[in-house]
Order: C-alpha cells, then sequence, then structure tokens
C-alpha cells in the first residue's frame, strides 16, 4: 500500500540502548525504534515524497532521518529533522511552520512525542485522587494533553490552508482531502485502574479532544484519529522493565495476546488510518 504524501511524525528520534535485560527479546540491534520512529519509517517505506523527523532531542531525529535515506521508495523522496519540545506552545507552532516551508504542505501528521511519565511528574499525581494536589494535575495535564492540543491545533491550521487532493485517483467517488492526523494513546481510557486518575483523566481527555477535533475538522476534508495500543516493546517501557523485571510477566498475563506489541504493529495502523484505504474512518479511538 502506498501512501505517498508529506508526513510530520512527532517522536521520531532513533534511540539506542547500551543496558539490557538477559532474557529481552528481541535481542539489543532490533530495540531502537520506538513506535514514532517506526511510523516516520514506514512513510519513506510507503512512498511518502518527504518526511519530517521531529523529537526532543535533535541527534536522535538527525540520526532517524539519516538512516530513513535506506528505506525510501519514492526517488524524489527527502527527509529532514527538527528539533520540538511538544509541551511548548511555540516549539509545536515553529515545527509545523518549518515543515510547510520545506515541504509546502503537510498530508500526515503522527502525534507521537511521549515522555516518561515517572521522570516528569511527582510521584502524587499517580496516586490516590484525594491525596492528589491542583498542581499535580496541572502537571500531568501538560505533559500528557496538552502537548496534543498543541499538535492537533497547528497542524489542522495548517492542512486547512493547503489545496485538497483526490483521496485516490482509482476511486474518486471518495472525494478529497487536506490532511489525516493520528493521536498516540493508550490503553488507559478503556481500562481504568486504581490510583491512576491523574494520567487516566488526561488520556480520558486526549480520546475527547481527536473526537471533537475530527467534527471540526471534518468539513475540511481533515481526518483525525486516535490510536491506542496497550503495552508496545518500546525504549520506554524497555527502561521501565528495566527498573522492574516482574513487570515483564504482569504485563503478559494482562495481555490478550500475551507478548507485548511491536513498534511496527502499532505504525501499520497508524499508516492505515493515514491512507485512503480509511478514508471514511475519523473520529475514532
Ligand atoms: N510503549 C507503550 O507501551 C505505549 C503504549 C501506549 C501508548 N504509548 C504512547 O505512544 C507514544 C510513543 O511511545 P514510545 O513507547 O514509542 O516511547 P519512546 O520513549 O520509545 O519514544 C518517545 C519519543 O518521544 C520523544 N519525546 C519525549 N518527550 C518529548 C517532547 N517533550 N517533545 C518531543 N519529543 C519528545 C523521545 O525523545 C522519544 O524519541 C507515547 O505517547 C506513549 O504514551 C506507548
Amino acid at each position: 500500500m502506498n501512501i505517498g504524501g508529506y508526513a510530520l511524525v512527532t517522536g521520531a528520534g532513533m534511540q539506542s540502548f547500551s543496558r539490557i535485560h538477559p532474557t529481552d527479546r528481541p535481542p539489543l540491534t532490533s530495540l531502537r525504534s520506538g513506535i514514532g520512529l517506526t511510523c516516520a519509517q514506514r512513510y519513506a517505506e510507503k512512498n511518502a515524497a518527504d518526511v519530517a523527523f521531529a523529537d526532543l532531542d535533535l541527534r536522535t531525529a538527525e540520526r532517524a532521518a539519516e538512516e530513513s535515506l535506506g528505506l525510501m521508495t519514492n526517488p524524489d523522496y527527502r527527509a529532514i529533522f527538527i528539533r520540538v519540545d511538544v509541551t511548548q506552545e511555540t516549539d509545536v507552532e515553529d515545527m509545523v511552520k518549518e515543515t510547510r516551508k520545506e515541504f509546502g504542505r503537510i498530508d500526515h501528521a503522527v502525534n507521537c512525542a511521549g515522555v516518561n511519565l515517572v521522570a516528569r511528574v511527582s510521584a502524587k499525581a499517580k496516586g490516590e485522587i484525594a491525596e492528589q494536589t491542583t498542581a499535580d494535575l496541572d502537571d500531568v495535564m501538560n505533559v500528557n494533553y496538552k502537548d496534543m492540543y498543541y499538535c492537533v491545533r497547528a497542524e489542522i491550521n495548517a492542512m486547512k490552508e493547503q489545496e485538497p487532493r483526490t483521496v485516490s485517483p482509482r476511486d474518486p467517488n471518495r472525494g478529497v482531502t487536506r490532511g489525516t492526523i493520528v493521536n498516540l494513546g493508550s490503553l488507559a481510557p478503556y481500562a481504568a485502574v486504581p490510583g491512576n486518575s491523574a494520567h487516566g483523566t488526561s488520556k480520558h481527555a486526549v480520546l475527547g479532544l481527536s473526537k471533537y477535533a475530527a467534527l471540526d475538522a471534518a468539513k475540511y476534508h481533515i481526518r483525525v484519529n486516535y490510536l491506542c495500543p496497550s503495552w508496545v516493546d518500546t525504549p520506554m517501557v524497555r527502561r521501565m522493565l528495566d527498573k522492574r523485571p516482574g513487570a515483564r510477566g504482569d504485563i503478559e498475563r494482562m495481555t490478550p495476546m500475551g507478548p507485548m506489541a511491536q513498534p511496527g504493529e502499532v505504525a501499520d495502523v497508524a499508516i492505515f488510518l493515514s491512507s485512503p484505504k480509511s478514508s471514511y474512518v475519523t473520529g475514532v479511538g
């Protein structure tokens, strides 16, 4: 399935790992992929014209963009890399402006930048609601919700301005598109667990944001969807497993499929949601 077009992916940096648990499978060499990186690589493989790799860590974004040159299928393919802190409104606005300046348009955006909550948010915010302060709640909402809000708003504003394109030349009845947006969420809006109200509420908020943004954007022929995987074998999760090796067994007991998903299994769904094959899918979480 070819996608074509111009893509912007946040959280697309390529990380490397030096410390891996001896029982880890797959081994070290395939462990550099977060979900964002894998999504961005898929665009390169699926005939995208250009891909913007955006990440908090410019070095990892540059490495990812460089390596994508070995994956591209479009002879005119270009990869750019951008430093962004998605929790900063002006950074997000600048990222979208820079991508549009370089590519002329943004056909697909995947908002995948993720933070390690343990590092960024106070321990209390992960506890019972009765023990929390408003500052704890604000902390989680800033990290989990507002960054997504900034991205979706800036991307819709950019897409609104661009000329619509035919969704599928082979099936003109599918009409036109100005762009697609996929937000990466989590299982939290669907499975409440005790002691996690701030985080869970913020993820519910992103589900709401995705649905309402989809309704507002539909008239401009822009689709917005929310992808909610459970556990995915990425550097973020590996870092957590390094600290709590027993957690792997708990995850596998809770996961119907057993082992965690591979990033590519999630990226393939993100690609489907930005492809003509999902032309009538919007506001879905
Ligand atoms: N891994 C999972 O099990 C899982 C499950 C459900 C949802 N998710 C969500 O998917 C997204 C990606 O997760 P992942 O597991 O691939 O994480 P990851 O840590 O492997 O990759 C996240 C990337 O985001 C970048 N990043 C972090 N903070 C940033 C910021 N402020 N601005 C810009 N970039 C930033 C990091 O540098 C990194 O490259 C996250 O939103 C996460 O919540 C992950």
